[in-house]
């Protein structure tokens, strides 16, 4: 018998997995699966009415197809009213400052505002200065917490179908972390998620794909892929984000294909288990050759639809636990202060 979540949830807003406790995380991912199964319904409604009368606004300031789509369609499921607001559409461009821009979208009384920038700490500047509940769709290089959140949640699915245990967490789990985590949030999310969780993080790459930190994250590293993919559970391959890149942090292309792309040559030396994950939007044939990101071991699209489970879990979370609604009608900090930037 599973034992029921230990916690209850307090915090108004999903900001980073970085302040998270571990029982917090467990919280979320023990309370996705009801909703697995909302969207996998083949006849009736794919909806609840959790979210019935809220209005939640996806705020997306960078591009995006998976976690715009995911938290819309979230969103949605739990019945919900969305809006979506892009930068280029809004009033940003004549300079208005994301702080007005906000106080103006919350005049028309959203509950919850999704947002992704290219400023790392955007999300925690404005959850602190609003009402709403602020969930982080990605902020610069800093975290991606929905993210981590997915890919535990699949990784925990596939841990408890090998091993028959319909309890069984990621502790002891080995997963490597391959390419470029110097500019990937989502890298940095994982690693917080995945030392919480009990899991074993092996980051491969060019020394200067590295974060400069990369001594104090809890995690071993190495720069030979052999190194990481021998004895891994987990092969996280990253995009390599050639738009944050600046020229010359690895020879070539061609050199870091030969030296870091998952493909079936480098696979040998993976144990059989090994699952292949990717958070999209993949470089075909860069760091992930095609064989694998559609063979056998990849669960990259599984990794998509779980996505819309735990953004139903966590905006659930937020919108209807009293403490953390409590949380969100407590006067902000500086809201009676202006909207300067
Ligand atoms: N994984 C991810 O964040 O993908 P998108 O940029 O398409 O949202």
């Amino acid at each position: 018998m599973r034992e029921a979540p230990s916690t209850v949830w307090t915090r108004k807003d999903l900001i980073g997995i970085e302040d998270l406790a571990r029982d917090e995380l467990e919280l979320i991912l023990d309370t996705a699966p009801q909703f697995v199964e909302i969207s996998r319904r083949e006849s009736g409604i794919k909806k609840v009415p959790l979210l019935q009368g809220r209005l939640v606004v996806n705020w997306f300031h960078e591009p995006s197809t998976r976690t715009r789509t995911s938290f819309e369609l979230a969103a949605k499921r739990l019945s919900a009213d969305t809006l979506a607001i892009t930068s280029s559409s809004s009033s940003e461009v004549k300079g208005e400052s994301l702080h007005d821009t906000l106080a103006n979208i919350e005049a028309m009384h959203t509950d919850i505002i999704v947002i992704r920038h290219s400023c790392a700490g955007a999300p925690h500047i404005l959850a602190r200065r609003h009402r709403s509940h602020i969930v982080n769709a990605g902020d610069g290089r800093h975290e991606h917490p929905t993210q981590a959140l997915l890919d535990a949640f699949t990784m925990r699915r596939h841990v408890r179908k090998l091993r028959n245990d319909p309890d069984a967490g990621l502790d002891g789990l080995r997963v490597s972390i391959i390419g470029d985590v110097a500019n990937s949030r989502v890298a940095r999310s994982n690693i917080w998620c995945l030392n919480k969780l009990g899991a074993e993080v092996t980051l491969c790459g060019p020394t200067t794909l590295m974060p400069v930190a990369v001594d104090r994250m809890g995690v071993r590293v190495t720069s030979r892929l052999q190194e990481a993919l021998e004895g891994a559970d987990v092969i996280y391959a990253l995009r390599i984000q050639l738009e944050r890149q600046q020229r010359g942090l690895f020879p070539s292309i061609r050199e870091y294909i030969r030296l870091f792309r998952i493909d079936n040559d480098s696979l040998r030396h993976a144990p059989a288990h090994a699952l292949i994950m990717h958070p999209g939007p993949i470089n075909r044939d860069l760091e992930l050759a095609t064989e694998v990101a559609d063979g056998p071991r990849s669960v990259i699209l599984e990794q998509v639809s779980n996505g819309v489970a735990i953004r139903m879990a966590v905006m659930h979370l937020l919108a209807n636990s009293p403490r953390a609604q409590a949380a969100a009608s407590a006067p902000q900090t500086q809201a009676r202060q202006g909207l300067g930037s």
